[in-house]
């Protein structure tokens, strides 16, 4: 059986790829998940959560948690028609592009940036045309990205802390290109996935700086909660009127478990404030043992990452797929490619520190004589 041609040029993700080498030995600095486990309130919480309806929520959600992430957002947003809540940040990017880009269309996206992006593009069979990120600050580069620009151009995606670079896009970037999707007719889609994981400073959101802006948000990366598939979409309720359509036969509707859980960590905001500050802590601290280990075993010196679990560092190579995959057959250390994200993030890696500190600390040993070119 011969799979539909949107897929001849899609292949599993090379993170999944990479991810498909590990062992029960390696040590694995790939992962894209946190490493916190729930403790007992949240595990209360969960219990709790099953006693709730099985039955199906509104294909949006319920209108009870849909108002906690509208106030979670500020409170600009009508709970009613202006928030769809979804299975996860993927379902609410893939419920965006189908809703809206056409066969021929363009789609701007990141580079280096989440694979998911041109993926989802390529899907809806628009092209994915990927748009420079500047090397070491990460920001975008506003002057190339409005080169790129065509009258095809349908919609561009931001996403901001980064996966896999850990910036965060400066304000300024973000209403420059809000005020350019508005000019040019353009969806602007800003994945803010990462929001609650930061460090320094809270990231600025796009919502709300134009009309043509929709935020995706999620608790998988802030909660634990990659399995229980909790996302949702912010929207002006014109363009959600699509969006609710689109996710209506893609999902009927999110997971009422998750639904559930969702709405009591979000109505607990002191238990919830609590848990965020935890996991930042937590992350803070592991994201300092792997800048130290890599000072110290490699001799290399990173600015610290500012938001989401990722280090994202230059690499004496050429073939960056050529070394993680050497460094997993030879020495079983875990580490995802630069290329997975882009051609812009050749020669380079990305390593997450979302890893005990025992294990940040053995898989960059193990790691170090690659990253030493010998
Ligand atoms: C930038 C980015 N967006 C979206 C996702 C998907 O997250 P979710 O579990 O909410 O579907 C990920 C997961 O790794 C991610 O890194």
């Amino acid at each position: 059986m011969r799979p539909a041609s949107r897929f001849t040029s899609i292949d599993i993700s090379l993170i999944r790829q990479m991810n498909a080498m590990a062992k029960p030995s390696t040590l694995n600095l790939g992962i894209g998940e946190p490493n916190i486990p729930p403790d007992a309130e949240l595990l209360a919480m969960a219990r709790a959560a099953a006693e709730g309806d099985w039955h199906y929520s509104p294909n949006a959600g319920y209108v009870s948690l849909r108002r906690l992430i509208a106030a979670r957002h500020g409170g600009a947003h009508d709970p009613e028609n202006e928030v769809c809540v979804t299975a996860g940040t993927m379902e609410a990017l893939y419920a965006i592009a189908q809703g809206f880009v056409d066969p021929g269309d363009e789609v701007l996206v990141p580079d280096p940036g989440f694979l998911a992006y041109p993926a989802i593009a390529t899907l809806t069979g628009a092209t994915p045309v990927p748009y420079p990120l500047v090397p070491g600050s990460w920001d975008v580069d506003l002057a190339a990205l409005h080169r790129l620009v065509t009258p095809k151009t349908k919609m561009l995606v931001v996403n901001t802390p980064s996966n896999p670079t850990g910036a965060i896009l400066p304000e300024p970037t973000l209403r420059a290109i809000a005020a350019l999707c508005d000019e040019r007719d353009i969806l602007a889609v800003s994945d803010e996935v990462y929001s609650e994981v930061f460090y320094a400073h809270r990231p600025p959101s796009m919502l709300g700086m134009g009309r043509n802006v929709v935020v995706v948000d999620g608790m998988s990366k802030s909660h634990v909660m990659t399995g229980l598939r909790m996302g949702w979409i912010l929207a002006r309720a014109e363009l959600m009127a699509t969006i609710y359509k689109s996710h209506q036969y893609i999902a009927t509707c999110a997971s009422v478990f998750a639904q559930h859980l969702a709405e009591k960590i979000l109505s607990d905001g002191t238990w919830n404030a609590g848990w965020l500050d935890g996991m930042r802590a937590q992350f803070a601290t592991q994201r300092d043992a792997l800048l130290a280990a890599l000072r110290r075993e490699a001799g290399l010196e990173l600015a610290p990452p500012e938001g989401a679990f990722y280090a994202f560092f230059r690499v004496p190579a050429e073939d960056s797929l050529a070394l993680a995959t050497k460094a997993a057959a030879e020495s079983d250390v875990l580490v995802i490619p630069g290329i997975a994200f882009g051609d812009r993030g050749e020669g380079w890696l990305r390593v997450s520190y979302a890893s005990d500190i025992a294990t940040i600390d053995d898989g960059i040993r193990r790691l170090a004589p690659y990253l030493r070119g010998s």
